[in-house]
């Protein structure tokens, strides 16, 4: 594979991923919607997403963002992978709020948005604020919004079969 795909994918992505996945880890916490409904008597976002869950991958993510700037030797990436995470942290509540609005519950399957929800968030983020510009390095989001869907397909499977998540999906 390219070395500048691999590069620019742990770059970018790693920091998201990380703050996307740790979460998985929080069961129960205290839901951002305080278990309220939306006027068509749904959740507003559902069980799903919680206040510890947001910390733990506001944290997660800061670490990450902090070690991956500190060994390209480039600070100024920081503020930006944090904020292309936290970006990317809110893509997945948004997610959940269309999800409840369309009428799946909390935890059914929404194929490719519930893979790629936080990535697309962090990916207008970056295109934004000029990291990533279209068309140059569009070849880079486009092969690793894939590798993410493989890698989260994949890791959820695993996480399942290992009881840390309820569902393979
Ligand atoms: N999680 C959390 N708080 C967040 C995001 C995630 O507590 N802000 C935890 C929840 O335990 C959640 C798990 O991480 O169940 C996996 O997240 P996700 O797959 O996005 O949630 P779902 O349970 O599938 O809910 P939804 O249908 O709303 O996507
Ligand atoms: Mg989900």
């Amino acid at each position: 594979m390219h070395a500048e795909l691999i590069v620019e994918f742990i770059k970018y992505y790693g920091p998201p991923m990380v703050a996307n996945a740790f979460p998985v880890f929080i069961h129960g916490g205290t839901p951002i919607d305080k278990g309220k409904a939306w006027r068509d008597g749904k959740r507003i976002l559902g069980d799903g997403k919680t206040w510890e869950g947001l910390a733990t991958g506001l944290i997660s993510s800061y670490l990450a963002s902090l070690a991956i700037s500190v060994f390209a030797g480039n600070i100024i990436l920081f503020p930006i992978l944090l904020t292309g995470s936290f970006i990317g942290l809110l893509g997945d509540i948004v997610e959940s709020f269309f999800k409840r609005r369309i009428g799946i519950r909390r935890g059914e399957p929404l194929p490719f948005f519930d893979q790629l929800d936080f990535a697309i968030a962090s990916t207008l983020f970056y295109i934004s604020v000029g990291e990533l510009p279209i068309p140059g390095k569009l070849w880079i989001i486009i092969l690793s919004l894939l590798i993410i869907l493989i890698l989260h397909i994949s890791t959820n499977t695993i996480a399942y079969c290992l009881g840390i998540k309820d569902r393979p999906w």
